[in-house]
């Protein structure tokens, strides 16, 4: 076991709070379990690897993240199958993304058996958590952030790398309206929209709110050059059924690389339906939808999996995506797949599932 590699000293929480928690009723991100694992990077190593219970952290207001945004997180999940064994999805894929983004934000990256450890550890002792109810699952939030007291504009020398998880179901409870949003932009080339780091989030937010006025509840983002491109959506990737092949924008530094993106293209390949990774344009998009031959739009994330989308916005006016029976619909027929995947309802043929 990676755990073996390193040492976590273990505090338990002296009273569990997990029976204050409706399972039957998760809302994404508000109940979080009993535990978390914390390690801090002091003097060039990482150190004080601790699970302990969930609880509030004291810093100085001169805490550098907070003031330069040295702060990157991951999205995952975990899942119990039929014998009650907890699972995690592709968890290496999520480290190796952060450590990605730990290098565009000037970090410490996060070894491995670092990361693995303190998940693994922490999966063991929250394992009653991991809800076993349909639709829901274990979201699990890895992040870190610089802990230097220090004003100057430069790389923080110490880090906090912090694991807490929450029961979660279904992150949207209706198929989200998208506005194509062709004036703010969340990325540009060279810069850092494939880093997981808190400030791509904070600079969506303000152009999202100016859509939910309007009554939209995501943005479709455009390239920065142009806005002629597709990039992706809020807080997932983008896919389309256009001619009945599955058709994404390939990823690029602009583009968050999605592990349920690259998922979602490996198991639909393996169907034998044809998967276009490219450079997708919003006129190809309307034009899809007027001519009947886009049949599908959907998201596709960590906290969503799969979430087909009602009508997508263009230049103020709607276009209404086609009603797809559910049951033929791609989007369905992946998101089906992966969870029998992930609870263990179906063999592992890709080898994703990490067992604890
Ligand atoms: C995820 O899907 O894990 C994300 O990062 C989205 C999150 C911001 C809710």
């Amino acid at each position: 076991m990676t755990t073996d590699l390193v040492s976590i000293e273990l505090r338990k929480a002296e009273r569990s709070r997990i029976a204050e928690v409706d399972f039957n009723n998760l809302p994404f991100g508000k109940h979080f379990c009993d535990h978390m694992f914390v390690a801090d990077f002091v003097d060039g190593q990482w150190q004080n690897l601790q699970v302990v219970p969930f609880s509030d952290f004291t810093f100085s207001p001169a805490l550098s993240s907070l003031h330069y945004g040295q702060s990157i997180f991951e999205g995952m999940k975990a899942y119990k199958n039929e014998a009650g064994q907890v699972q995690l999805f592709r968890p290496l894929e999520n480290w190796k993304r952060m450590n990605e983004s730990a290098r565009r934000m000037c970090m410490a990256t996060i070894p491995e058996e670092v990361f693995m450890g303190g998940l693994e550890a922490l999966m063991r002792i929250d394992a009653d958590w991991v809800p076993n109810t349909p639709d829901s699952s274990l979201y699990i939030r890895p992040f870190l952030f610089g802990t230097d007291t220090y004003l100057g504009v430069a790389p923080s020398k110490t880090y906090r790398f912090c694991i807490f998880t929450c029961p979660v179901g279904a992150y949207y409870t209706k198929p989200p309206k998208l506005k194509v949003e062709t004036e703010y932009i969340r990325s540009a080339p060279g810069g850092v929209g494939y880093a997981k780091c808190a400030g791509n989030y904070a600079g969506s937010m303000y152009p999202t709110l100016l859509a939910q006025q309007e009554g939209y509840d995501q943005l479709m983002w455009t390239d920065a050059v142009e806005h002629k491109y597709i990039e992706e959506s809020g807080t997932m990737n983008i896919m389309f059924v256009i001619n009945g092949k599955l058709v994404t924008p390939a990823t690029s530094d602009s583009i968050l690389k999605g592990v349920t993106r690259d998922s979602i293209v490996q198991v639909v390949r393996s169907w034998g339906i044809e998967v276009e990774e490219r450079k997708v344009s919003i006129q190809e998009v309307i034009d899809g939808i007027e001519n009947g031959n886009l049949t599908e739009a959907f998201g596709a994330g960590t906290a969503v999996v799969v979430s087909p989308y009602s009508l997508i916005g263009y230049q103020g006016k709607d276009y209404m995506l086609p009603e797809v029976a559910q049951d033929n619909s791609l989007a369905t027929r992946i998101y089906n797949y992966l969870s029998d995947l992930r609870t263990g309802k179906i063999e592992d043929t890709f080898g994703w599932m990490h067992k604890i």
